[in-house]
C-alpha cells in the first residue's frame, strides 16, 4: 500500500474539505496561548491540568483518560500496540467497515497488520452481520467511526456491544468517536463494562482546535496502560495542553458552533432538494452529497473560486460524491452559492 497523501495545502480559500471548524476556536484560547511564559515552554510539558479538564469534560476520573496528540496518533498507537504480530505468529488483522477514515488503512499496513474491508450497504446503515462474520482468531482490532466519516451516517451502540463481546480475547473495539459532539451520543459510559473498547476523541473539529493537534483516548484503565506504551512520551506540546484547558472553559463557544452546524445542514439539504441532488443526513459538521457525473464540474468549479470541497467519488460505495464541511452559516451559503452557479451553468 502506498503512504498516506495529505490533501493539498490550500490555506487561500475557504476550506471545506477537511472537516474543520473554519470558524476556529475561543478566544479564550488564544488568551491561554498569550500567557506562556518563557519557562513553561523551556520545559517538557506537565499534563495533569489538561488530563483533568479533558476527564471532567468526559464525565470518566482521569485515569480512563490518556492525550495524544491529534486523534491521528491515537488510532497510530492502537495499531501498533495491537497489531504488530510476534516472531512466527500469524499476521493479525483490522476491521474496517467502508467508507472509512483512511488513516484506518495506513496505520494498519505501518504496523504490519492485514486489513478486513466490510463494504458498505447502499444506504450506508451499519453492516453489523457482515462485520461479526469477518471476525476470526486473529482479529486484533476493529476501527469504528461513530458517526462516520465520510457519511455523517450513526452506527447503533448496540452495534458496539455486540462487536465488543464477538472479539476474540487480546482484541479491541476501537471507536472513533471525532465528530461526537455533532451527534450528541457516546459510548464513553458504557467503558468500564467493556474494557476492550477504547473510545478516540478530537478538539480538531468542535473545538476548532486541529492546529493544535490534541484529542484523546479513553478506557478502562488497564487498557489504558497497555496503549500508553505506544504513545510518545511528552507528544503533547505545552501550548495544546494550555489550549484544551482554555477551550473547555468556553462551551458557549461549542455551543455557539454546534448550532451554526445545524443551520448549515439544513441549508444544504434544502440546496440539494431544490437541485435535485442526493445526500446523506448527517449526525456530523460535514455532509456527503451525491451529484453523480456533476460531482467533479461541482468540485472544480468550487476550486477555481477557491472554495475547497472533496471529492469522496472513489471511496467504497462513494461514487459521485463529495464530501463538504457544514459548519460557518456564511461559508456554507458561500459554497450553496458555487454550486447552484455550476449546477445552473451545466449543460
Ligand atoms: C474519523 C476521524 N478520526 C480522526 C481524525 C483525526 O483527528 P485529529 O485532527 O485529532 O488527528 C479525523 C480527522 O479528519 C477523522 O475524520
Amino acid at each position: 500500500m502506498s503512504h498516506y497523501e495529505k490533501p493539498p495545502e490550500l490555506y487561500d480559500g475557504l476550506r471545506l474539505h477537511q472537516n474543520e471548524n473554519t470558524g476556529g476556536c475561543s478566544p479564550r484560547v488564544l488568551e491561554a496561548l498569550a500567557r506562556l511564559r518563557a519557562d513553561e515552554i523551556g520545559f517538557y510539558p506537565p499534563y495533569a491540568g489538561a488530563t483533568a479538564a479533558v476527564a471532567g469534560y468526559l464525565d470518566v476520573p482521569p485515569d480512563r483518560v490518556t492525550l495524544v496528540n491529534g486523534l491521528d496518533e491515537g488510532i497510530m498507537a492502537a495499531a501498533v500496540a495491537y497489531l504488530r504480530a510476534d516472531a512466527g505468529g500469524p499476521v493479525l488483522e483490522a476491521i474496517v467497515p467502508e467508507p472509512a477514515f483512511e488513516i484506518f488503512r495506513f496505520d494498519t499496513a505501518v504496523a504490519g497488520g492485514t486489513l478486513v474491508q466490510v463494504m458498505p450497504h447502499p444506504d450506508f446503515s451499519f453492516p453489523l452481520a457482515e462485520v461479526l462474520a469477518a471476525i476470526t482468531p486473529n482479529t486484533r482490532v476493529v476501527f469504528l467511526t461513530n458517526p462516520n466519516n465520510p457519511t455523517g451516517v450513526g452506527m447503533p451502540l448496540e452495534a458496539i456491544r455486540a462487536i465488543a463481546h464477538a472479539v476474540p480475547p487480546g482484541a479491541i473495539v476501537f471507536v472513533d468517536e471525532a465528530y461526537a459532539e455533532f451527534a450528541r451520543v457516546t459510548f464513553i459510559p458504557e467503558l468500564d463494562a467493556f474494557p476492550n473498547v477504547i473510545v478516540g476523541r478530537t478538539f480538531s473539529k468542535a473545538f476548532g482546535l486541529a492546529g493544535l493537534r490534541i484529542g484523546c483516548l479513553v478506557g478502562h484503565p488497564a487498557t489504558m496502560d497497555d496503549i500508553r506504551k505506544a504513545v510518545p512520551v511528552y507528544s503533547v506540546n505545552i501550548a495544546a495542553a494550555a489550549a484544551i484547558q482554555a477551550a473547555l472553559q468556553d462551551l458557549d463557544h461549542l455551543d455557539g458552533y454546534l448550532r451554526q452546524v445545524a443551520e448549515s445542514k439544513a441549508l444544504l439539504y434544502a440546496a440539494c432538494d431544490r437541485l435535485g441532488i442526493k445526500y446523506w443526513k448527517s449526525l456530523s459538521n460535514f455532509v456527503l452529497v451525491c451529484a453523480g457525473d456533476r460531482t467533479d464540474a461541482i468540485v472544480k468549479g468550487a476550486f477555481a473560486k477557491r472554495i475547497y470541497l472533496r471529492d469522496r467519488s472513489t471511496e467504497p460505495g462513494c461514487a459521485g460524491c463529495l464530501r463538504m464541511a457544514t459548519g460557518i452559516v456564511d461559508h456554507t451559503r458561500r459554497a450553496i452559492a458555487v454550486m447552484e452557479e455550476v449546477l445552473c451553468a451545466a449543460p
